[in-house]
């Protein structure tokens, strides 16, 4: 069985001055070395969970634990904050300084690391999100999908355990889009790195290990992405959309074309149609 990185046990959050939970009693197990997608509506409380994780919050009720941590002092936040790195949607947010390279070295040196160890983590970040030959370079001369590229690797430099993407593709074009996702990916599958990719987008969230949605602060629905989408008219009660492929199938379905519930691909729904007698 997998390690469990991340433990929620009935985490709730209520925001000062509000009445209902922005969190709501959510319960979820995150394994180490899992890509675990996040759909929700707006205001169905993915960022609150997403600073939750990060210790930007701490629950107003139930237990919540990250890399074996309970944020109960200061100290441990700050222990939680270096193991669980956040990107978030707008890149221009992230960049604090002038110079790619001094962007990314800007935790570590808060947190007063040696100069010989930053300028050895920060060439390597760079290099992992293949930003070396702009190490120079500044920001402000990047497009959006270069900038989250730096943004992460100011986060890989601290050698996180997980990253939570907070919508980290929403203000991009779909090359930056598609770029900052497999870089996810890879960090995932190369590095061990647990992702919670919190999305708007199906098309990412289909290829997620795990898919949980949330709505109204508690998780409606978890499972694989496919079990998940399949569960079409569910998931589109919650406000969400699903792979064109699987509309398809539940549109030729209750039209009485015997199709399976899981088609996702365009490929698929070919293999499946060219099957049909
Ligand atoms: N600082 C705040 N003060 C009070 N209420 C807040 C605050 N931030 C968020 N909320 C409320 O908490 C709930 C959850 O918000 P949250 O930002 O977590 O949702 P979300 O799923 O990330 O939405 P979106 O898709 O728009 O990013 C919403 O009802 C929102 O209005
Ligand atoms: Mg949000």
């Amino acid at each position: 069985m997998k390690k469990t990185i991340i433990e929620a046990r009935d985490v709730c959050y209520k925001y000062d001055g509000t009445t209902a939970l922005a969190v709501d009693h959510v319960t979820l197990t995150i394994a180490e070395g899992e890509f675990l997608a996040i759909l929700g509506r707006n205001g169905s409380g993915k960022s609150t969970f997403a600073k939750l994780l990060n210790a930007l919050l701490l629950p107003t009720e139930g237990s919540l634990t990250v890399n074996g941590i309970a944020p109960a002092t200061e100290d441990d936040c700050y222990e939680i904050r270096k193991s669980c790195g956040m990107v978030f949607q707008n890149p221009d947010n992230q960049i604090v300084t002038t110079i790619v390279e001094e962007d990314c070295a800007f935790g570590l040196e808060n947190l007063g690391t040696p100069p010989d160890v930053i300028r050895s983590r920060v060439d390597e970040a760079l290099h992992s999100v293949g930003m070396t030959e702009y190490a120079q370079a500044s920001p402000a001369m990047l497009s959006g999908g270069q900038k989250q590229r730096v943004a992460v690797a100011g986060v890989l430099a601290m050698r996180p355990k997980i990253i939570v993407f907070d919508e980290s593709t929403a203000m991009l074009d779909p090359i930056g889009r598609r770029d900052v996702f497999a870089l996810a990916r890879r960090l995932n599958v190369e590095e061990g790195i647990t992702i919670v990719w919190i999305t708007h987008f199906m098309e990412e969230a289909a290829l997620a290990d795990r898919l949980i949605i949330m709505d109204n602060g508690r998780v409606a629905i978890e499972g694989e992405p496919r079990a998940v989408f399949g569960q079409t008219e569910r998931v589109m009660a919650l406000g969400l959309d699903v792979p064109e492929m699987m509309k398809l199938a539940a549109m030729l379905r209750e039209r009485g074309v015997s199709l399976p519930g899981n088609i996702m691909t365009v490929n698929e729904m070919a293999v499946e149609l060219c099957r049909l007698k």
